[in-house]
């Protein structure tokens, strides 16, 4: 009881104590609870999906406030989990300038997706809210419904912008959601991610030397999928992915081993010309997901991607982290539908008095073209979080072309960690459904077939993987 009014004063001015009985029913709450979504609209009636939406400011000053779409995690049916809170798990999509809620939320892993023809909602049973309390946030500002009310702000985007942000995010929405300050806290993402989720668990792993009490955050670890992780690695595997998966010839490829000095982030001219053929390749198939079919849809604002190939402007493709695959690879344009209906905003809580210009994008060319790529490898990051004790998984779908699975395993390789159990397969409904190795404080695993969404492309194995994740289990090793 004690605690509680000591929680309740720290969080509520006196007049709303008075009128309160508990702890839930303080000014936190009142605030949690105006962002409570009852339902969306076309989502299914049943099952109940406890939901909240809505923005946390960031910066006063500039006027800045971030998205966020929250998930209770789903009843546990197995009491020794019940004892223990679940875990609280963030979700960031990459880019930079693609949205965490359209596709993260409402394409790969969260537990209500956009169907086709972005009309209606229907539940995903294999939603990451299943064993964890599920948090997606749109980053940075100018990223689908997160905003900056000074315009210069979106000009000056970098990691480091990004990173603070996301780290007072997640401050002010602990002091909105309080009765989750205590769970265990993990970060999560993919793709441009790969450098977000790393770099927040590092701010938050230095805040909380700096500040142990009010704002401590009770980070784990962190797990990245096809992550962009270090320049030098990812660019040369994925010249090597695309002669070893037969899109290149060996002529070519011999071309860009002679030409690319990719320990160069400023390829040269020759260089360009011969990763060029690797990408006028990609053109004709779906480089995210290099066996499936290729979205034929010419109108998606996913669409511009194929700028990059017809001005043949190779730096712009390198920007171009974004990614529409899967087995229905014109995905984008649903969310897009959705999120840009009248009704469903106002549901969500989101571009409340119709302030923000223009549609809501998936993701937004105007960030991605101003972002400051300034921090070429992030694996220095990992050694140090490393040794600090976080938990720290990598995933890679095997059938990925742009952060291709050889690249990824370069970067492991890379931290020259011992190896505890050698590379393996693991096994879902007696297949094999990937390959992994622990290495001493850290575990890297394959999904066999997946594209650059895992969950996406291969649901089943995503949510068995990250709940072996969130439990520091192992991998099944057997059928
Ligand atoms: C941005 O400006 C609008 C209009 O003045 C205001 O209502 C809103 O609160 C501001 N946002 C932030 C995060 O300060
Ligand atoms: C630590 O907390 C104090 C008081 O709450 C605050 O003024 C300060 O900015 C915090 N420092 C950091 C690094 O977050
Ligand atoms: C990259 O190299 C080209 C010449 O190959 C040069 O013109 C250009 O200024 C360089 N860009 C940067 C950012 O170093
Ligand atoms: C794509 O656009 C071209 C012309 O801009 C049109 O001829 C073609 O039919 C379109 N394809 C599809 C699948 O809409
Ligand atoms: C693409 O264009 C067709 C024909 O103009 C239209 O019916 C369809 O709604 C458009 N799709 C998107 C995602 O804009
Ligand atoms: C916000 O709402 C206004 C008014 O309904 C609308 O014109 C605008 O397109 C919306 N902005 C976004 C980003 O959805
Ligand atoms: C990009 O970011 C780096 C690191 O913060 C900074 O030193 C550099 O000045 C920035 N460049 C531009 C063009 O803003």
């Amino acid at each position: 009881m004690a605690a509680a009014r000591r929680l309740l004063s720290k969080f509520c001015p006196l007049s709303l104590i008075l009128v309160c009985f508990s702890y839930y029913c303080c000014c936190s709450s009142v605030e949690q609870e105006a962002d409570r979504v009852e339902r969306l609209p076309g989502q299914p009636a049943s099952p109940g999906v406890s939901q909240f939406a809505g923005y946390v400011g960031v910066n006063e000053q500039h006027g800045r406030a971030l998205f966020y779409w929250f998930f209770e995690a789903q009843a546990s049916p197995s009491p020794e989990l019940e004892k223990k809170k679940k875990p609280l798990l963030l979700w960031l999509n990459g880019g930079p300038g693609c949205s965490s809620i359209g596709y993260g939320a409402a394409s790969e892993l969260g537990p209500l997706r956009v169907v086709r023809q972005g009309a209606s909602l229907e539940f995903n049973q294999y939603g990451w809210n299943k064993e964890a309390n599920l948090l997606f946030l749109e980053s940075p500002v100018g990223v689908g419904f997160s905003y900056t009310n000074t315009s210069s702000d979106l000009t000056n985007l970098n990691d480091d912008f990004v990173a603070k942000d996301a780290y007072s995010f997640l401050v002010n929405w602990f002091k909105r959601f309080p009765q989750y300050k205590d769970n265990d806290f993990y970060i999560s993402g993919e793709s441009y991610a790969g450098h977000y989720v790393p770099q927040l668990a590092d701010l938050v792993y230095e805040r909380n030397k700096d500040n142990k009490s009010s704002t401590y955050i009770n980070l784990k670890g962190f797990i990245v999928g096809n992550p962009l992780t270090n320049d030098y690695y990812d660019s040369k595997g994925l010249a090597e992915y695309a002669w070893s998966h037969a899109v290149v010839s060996d002529q070519v490829y011999e071309r860009i081993k002679k030409t690319c000095n990719f320990k160069n982030s400023n390829w040269t001219d020759d260089c360009n010309a011969a990763m060029n053929i690797i990408f006028s390749q990609y053109h004709e198939i779906d480089i995210y997901n290099i066996y499936a079919p290729k979205c034929l849809l010419n109108n998606t604002s996913a669409a511009p991607a194929d700028h990059a190939f017809f001005a043949n402007d190779l730096e712009q493709f390198r920007k171009r982290i974004r990614m529409f695959s899967g087995y229905d690879p014109c995905y984008s344009s649903y969310v897009e539908d959705y999120f840009n209906k009248d009704d469903v905003q106002k549901a969500f809580h989101a571009n409340a008095s119709g302030l923000l210009t223009g549609k809501w994008q998936v993701c937004s060319d105007q960030i991605l073209n101003s972002y400051n790529f300034s921090v070429l490898s992030i694996l220095p990051t990992y050694s140090k979080l490393i040794k600090a004790g976080l938990r720290v998984w990598l995933y890679s779908g095997d059938a990925d072309g742009r952060v291709p699975v050889i690249g990824s395993r370069y970067c492991v390789e890379a931290l020259g960690l011992p190896i505890k159990t050698d590379w393996q397969s693991w096994y879902l409904d007696k297949q094999v459904a990937g390959r992994f190795v622990e290495y001493n404080g850290m575990t890297m695993v394959t999904v066999r077939g997946a594209g650059h969404l895992v969950p996406l492309n291969k649901p089943a194995e995503g949510l068995m993987l990250i709940n072996a994740f969130l439990h520091g289990d192992q991998l099944p090793t057997s059928r």
